[in-house]
């Protein structure tokens, strides 16, 4: 017999799905917020490394020192859409800010900087299930299986839309100037490279920093996923127990162990459609079915 499908619930908000729970005025108010010169976005679609990136950059903008328990980087390095404009204004400058809009419907200013972190779409979903499924009070998905979330993530049907239309509007600027485009994939294969990467993006205040061993040593130790999955309170509001904590796996390949055949044929299709004419699946080659 055909179980009925389980949808996450969300609101509704500007054309997008955004989880319940997520004040709507401050929604509509951070995309309207007025970017700085200063202001350094991080912006990814859900699930593909924004809080280890959050922490790098909080850690370089305070000399090595990792997040204490007790803060949140969600309020240090805000969620432009979670907090809105009046929060991040009155942020002192150079703010930090994490967003998961696309291209078009992020703040912009041509003097702000923005580092946009891509994951390829087989371990986004897995991860952005089982996110899905552990934030009860924001989807009441407590039952919902991978396949339920499957198809409403191959649909575009889940908070920020569609992924491929996320990645293609970023993946058109990833040349700009003041645009940096970086895998979570390549962050994983060589971490110290990206952390300097990101430092030299951000200023040669930054690049100088990690001149310094203790510093560069301290901020590779306290962004690994060991140090992060430690006081989790600092990156996520408490998940029930029976929940996976929210720094997960932090693998590359974990969706082998939840696709079937005809989900990895139907997401391949979609990766390859949609990413028709561009140099995307270079982006992960080897690592995702072609
Ligand atoms: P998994 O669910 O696959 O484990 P976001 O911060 O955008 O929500 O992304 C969360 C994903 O990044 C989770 O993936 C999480 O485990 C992973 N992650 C968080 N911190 C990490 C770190 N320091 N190193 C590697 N992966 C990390």
């Amino acid at each position: 017999m055909n179980q009925q499908r389980q949808k996450p619930h969300y609101s509704m908000c500007q054309g997008f799905l955004i989880p319940m729970g997520f004040p709507v005025t401050c929604f509509e108010s951070g995309l309207n917020y007025n970017a700085q010169p200063e202001d350094n976005f991080i912006v990814t679609y859900p699930k593909c490394g924004t809080t280890w990136v959050q922490h790098i950059v909080w850690m370089l903008n305070h000399d090595g020192e990792p997040l204490p328990v007790g803060k949140d980087i969600n309020l240090e390095v805000p969620h432009l859409e979670e907090v809105g404009a009046e929060f991040v204004a009155a942020m002192p400058s150079p703010r930090f800010i994490k967003t998961h809009l696309p291209f078009s419907f992020t703040p912009y200013c041509a003097d702000a900087k923005y580092i946009y972190i891509a994951r390829n779409p087989f371990d986004c979903v897995v991860s952005f299930y089982y996110h899905t499924k552990g934030f009860v009070k924001h989807y009441n998905f407590a039952e919902g299986t991978f396949n339920d979330f499957f198809e409403c993530f191959i649909e575009g049907e889940v908070d920020w839309g569609d992924y491929f239309e996320h990645l293609l509007s970023w993946y058109d600027h990833r040349q700009d100037d003041n645009v940096l485009f970086i895998t979570y994939e390549a962050m994983k294969a060589d971490t110290p490279k990206h952390i300097r990467e990101i430092a030299n993006f951000l200023g040669s205040s930054y690049l100088d920093k990690l001149n310094n061993a203790e510093i560069f040593n301290s901020i590779l130790k306290h962004t690994s996923f060991t140090s992060m999955s430690q006081d989790q309170s600092r990156w996520s509001s408490q998940r029930p127990k029976e929940m996976t904590p929210f720094i997960r796996k932090g693998e590359i390949g974990d969706w082998k162990n939840h696709f079937s055949e005809d989900q990895i044929a139907r997401l391949s299709d979609k990766f390859r459609n949609k990413t028709a004419g561009t140099d995307i699946a270079m982006l992960w080659a080897d690592l995702i079915p072609n």
